[in-house]
């Protein structure tokens, strides 16, 4: 890695992330059935329907898996919490549940990790699906419920906490493009969506602040949206994709608005009353979690249906998901961020890694391509710093190779190579690298 710990202000945290469905075990400990489940189980949705049921066992191995953090010299560890664990079907508490998280932040503070705790990272409990999921503002409510029960129990060891991982994800991703639980292809259900997640964010910040609870945010992705060509109609799609993309959530909660280009889509179909609630979701935050992994250019779709627009291939190097690097990107975001909307307020790079087909031959990993990823993205970050964002940490995604949603255990993001036949751990050369560059 070209930087080193000093390169970067005091205090400067580095951490690596991991999600609950992704690693736990999702079979173990009582949790309830979540719409990951039963979407994986449908032919056609995820390689080979595969699903979260065993994923790393980290419900087992914690302990190995946070010893791997703290041989490394993080800083930090960015989990996230299960609602279907904690309440198996989405309002009752299920002790063991409980019992693992404390169990778990208990085993970071003993290694000197950070916990930095995500609410909601995806495992929607199968039966507030059945009552339609974030189409229903109910949702929202239940989720406030079950922040009050993560939080009274944890609450009091948390470093950081972000409600939602990803809103958009939740809700466009999944209910518009159909890639990801529940899988719908719906302009209603999205619009739906994408205002009860925003809501359910701000629920959760009322339920913390009603407890005391300081330093808490939420984690958005962005995507780097371009015109891919010099032509009037694409300039207009890419401002269209990118109000889509990277403007929504980011302006309702810190303006209180949504983007007009986005509502033309979605006004119809909007959830009655919504501006009322434009109060609550834009209350004041601690920090603001950015997750950043590639672009993608866009092109006018004409004749086709609000948004018209359609994807134009690039032609950077790809990584094992087809994803084109583009540390520019995280620059561009980081740096909008505080002009355009947080100003001084904490950023964290909360996701940035890539996936490759790593293989482990002769006890190890030898992965140059994550290593020079990784190296490139954090120098985008410093830069930012040195352009006047207030960045003040960056996760990888991931500590482990683990359960990459649709596309199963194909896809390996890990710093540690996972065998998930025999569940090996074993340290990646980016990780060794990583180690040196944060040694103190
Ligand atoms: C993000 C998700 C995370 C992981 C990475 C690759 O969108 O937050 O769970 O799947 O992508």
């Amino acid at each position: 890695m070209n930087f080193k710990r000093t390169d970067f202000p005091p205090g400067f945290v580095f951490g690596a992330a991991t999600a609950a469905y992704q690693i736990e075990g999702h079979k173990f400990g009582g949790a309830g059935s979540t719409h990951w489940d039963t979407f994986a189980a449908t032919p056609g949705n995820v390689i080979r329907a595969e699903d979260g049921a065993l994923a790393c066992d980290h419900y087992h191995r914690y302990a190995e898996d946070l010893d791997l953090l703290k041989d490394a010299g993080m800083d930090a560890y960015r989990f996230s919490t299960s609602w279907a664990r904690v309440m198996p079907d989405g309002r009752t508490v299920n002790a063991q549940g409980l019992d693992f998280y404390d169990r778990l932040v208990d085993a970071m503070l003993e290694r000197g990790l950070k916990p930095f705790q995500t609410l909601y990272h995806w495992e929607l409990p199968s039966a507030l699906a059945d009552i339609g999921g974030w189409a229903n503002r109910d949702t929202t409510q239940y989720f406030g419920d079950f922040t009050d029960v993560i939080t009274d129990r944890i609450g009091d060891r948390v470093h950081a906490i972000a409600t939602i991982n990803e809103p958009w994800c939740v809700a466009y991703l999944s209910h518009f493009l159909g890639h990801h639980a529940p899988g719908l292809r719906d302009l209603r259900a999205t619009a739906r969506a994408m205002h009860h997640i925003t809501l359910a964010h701000g629920v959760a910040m009322s339920r913390l602040r009603g407890k005391g609870m300081s330093n808490c945010g939420i984690v958005l992705n962005f995507d780097h949206t371009a015109a891919a060509d010099d032509s009037a109609e694409a300039a207009q799609a890419a401002i269209v994709q990118d109000a889509i993309n990277n403007r929504w959530f980011i302006e309702a909660i810190t303006k209180g608005t949504y983007p007009a280009e986005v509502l033309a889509g979605f006004d119809p179909h909007m959830p009655d009353g919504w501006q009322d609630d434009m109060t609550q979701i834009s209350q004041k935050m601690d920090w603001l979690g950015v997750n950043y992994y590639t672009r993608h250019r866009v092109q006018a779709d004409p004749g086709a249906p609000w948004p018209a627009v359609k994807d134009v291939p690039g032609d950077l190097p790809r990584t094992q998901m087809g994803w084109e690097i583009y540390p520019e990107g995280l620059h561009h975001f980081l740096t909008r961020m505080a002009r355009d909307y947080v100003r001084d307020m904490p950023i964290f790079v909360t996701e940035n890694g890539m996936a490759w087909d790593d293989t482990v031959e002769n006890g190890s990993v030898y992965d140059p391509e994550r290593t020079q990823f990784v190296a490139d993205h954090v120098l985008a970050a410093k830069q930012a710093i040195a352009d006047g964002a207030n960045v003040q940490g960056f996760f990888y995604w991931s500590l482990l190779d683990n359960y990459e949603w649709a596309f199963g255990y194909e896809k390996r993001f890990g710093m540690v190579h996972v065998d998930f036949d025999t569940l090996k751990r074993t340290p990646k050369a980016s990780y060794h690298a990583l180690k040196a560059a944060i040694a103190r």
